[in-house]
């Protein structure tokens, strides 16, 4: 048994995104989005489920943020829907879209919760993706108006902004793995997206220091760990690259202005063409804020020629696994964490988002959810790990707060730490809930 304990200063939160929760999806003039497009394509997402009700937060969210009060979280992270705010990405402003957000986010203040906002969590307006969605630098325009219109709205009421979710999904994922919205498998497409995406990113960076807005921005790159199985160099290189598709691919831009070199040569083997514009890379090259870190999973994998787009293999070693099948590897959170800070310095982080599937149900009122505990406890540890290795860690917040639409897995795969039926919608809280709340209060745990 041992005490682990974080720093005073320590922020604690939890996460969502407005399709995963708020449902109401033809309300209030909200505009139609490619998640609503991709998942009434049948095929698309699990047992053919949608966004339309989720867990119906846009009418409850006063209980929600009652729940987080019990809680004692410090900050709570969600994103807004670009479609409530412009209903066709652009044009007029929809009054209604912005009053839903001063009802949350004045909610959340009154019960002494900090909002930290995502500007985009992958729910593109339909009517942009109609005009080529993000592989047009219209797009880029777009999103730093709707960036500016929210920064002018809510500033002073929102200190922490995030501009992108997880850009590795939303281009590379969704465009070329093609099991998100909007579905394409074209690798040159997803490559030149990542580059508009970084665009947007760092051109409402710039907005946001322009109109000198009070409060920090950042961005939330998904991260993952490939443990070379061999201290071959062969193995080595191929974790490396894995690592970088991720990580340097997205984070080189922001912190030194450049592609890495030699993702790049190998994306140009695999017959890519990146097209950048004079300029761009200045403009993706902006001091940001913080960083914002979402972990998972990661394993040990080695290198296998022509295996897929990088040329490795996942190497079995009996990993647990959650309910979703990823690997539990706390190691793994540790290593991207300490091996960013040697990357790019003492950025401040959040962790914006870390936590697990398991489809425990609700047993005479209570969800016993020991899997998430454990998760918990191990990612927790290893973040404890990684401040004492001195990455400048501000705040760790969790996925999720409740249970929700989980993208191509639908309604099938929960990662709250509270439940919700998604019949009466009723939340009851987990097992994991309670003892998160403890760690909260306590500013440690023991394990
Ligand atoms: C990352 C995404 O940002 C979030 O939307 C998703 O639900 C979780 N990972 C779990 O897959």
């Amino acid at each position: 048994m041992s005490i682990i304990q974080f720093p005073k200063d320590m922020k604690w939160g939890t996460a969502t995104a407005s399709y995963q929760i708020e449902g109401a999806t033809k309300e209030d003039g909200r505009g139609q989005t490619i998640w609503d497009t991709f998942s009434k394509t049948p095929g698309n997402v699990l047992n053919g489920d949608n966004g339309d009700v989720a867990c119906n937060s846009y009418h409850r969210y006063e209980e929600d943020v009652q729940i987080m009060k019990e809680l004692g979280i410090d900050v709570y992270r969600f994103s807004v829907a670009w479609s409530r705010i412009f209903p066709e990405g652009n044009g007029e402003v929809n009054q209604k879209g912005l009053d839903y957000y001063h009802r949350l986010i004045d909610e959340l203040l009154a019960n002494g919760i900090e909002p930290m906002c995502t500007l985009y969590h992958w729910d593109l307006p339909q009517a942009l993706q109609d005009k080529g969605g993000w592989n047009n630098r219209e797009t880029i325009d777009a999103f730093v108006n709707y960036a500016e219109t929210m920064f002018k709205e809510f500033s002073g009421k929102i200190n922490y902004w995030l501009t992108l979710n997880e850009p590795w999904c939303i281009s590379f994922l969704s465009n070329y793995i093609g099991v998100h919205a909007p579905g394409n498998q074209d690798l040159q497409l997803a490559t030149q997206i990542s580059h508009h995406l970084l665009l947007a990113h760092g051109e409402t960076v710039k907005k946001f220091r322009d109109l000198n807005i009070k409060g920090e921005i950042g961005f939330a790159p998904n991260t993952t760990w490939l443990e070379p199985f061999s201290n071959q160099q062969e193995d080595i290189d191929a974790c490396k690259r894995e690592v970088a598709w991720y990580v340097e691919w997205f984070m080189d831009p922001v912190f030194k202005g450049e592609y890495p070199s030699f993702m790049v040569d190998w994306f140009k083997k695999k017959g890519v063409e990146l097209v950048i514009e004079d300029g761009d890379m200045e403009a993706i090259n902006q001091p940001i804020d913080f960083l914002g870190i979402n972990y998972y999973t990661g394993h040990v994998a080695r290198y296998k020629e022509n295996e897929g787009l990088l040329d490795w293999e996942m190497v079995e070693m009996n990993y647990d696994r959650t309910d979703i099948g990823w690997p539990i590897f706390p190691q793994g959170f540790y290593n991207v964490l300490t091996h960013i800070t040697e990357s790019y310095g003492k950025v401040p982080i959040y962790i914006t988002e870390n936590g697990s599937c398991y489809n425990d149900e609700p047993e005479n009122g209570r969800v016993k959810d020991d899997g998430r505990i454990n998760y918990l406890q191990q990612h927790l540890t290893a973040l404890s790990g990684a401040i004492k290795s001195g990455v400048n860690v501000k705040g760790y917040l969790t996925w999720s707060l409740m249970d929700n639409f989980e993208w191509a897995e639908g309604y099938s795969k929960r990662f709250g730490i509270v439940h919700v039926n998604y019949r009466t919608l009723e939340r009851t809280k987990k097992d994991s809930y309670y003892w998160f709340k403890q760690t909260i209060e306590n500013n440690w745990f023991e394990n």
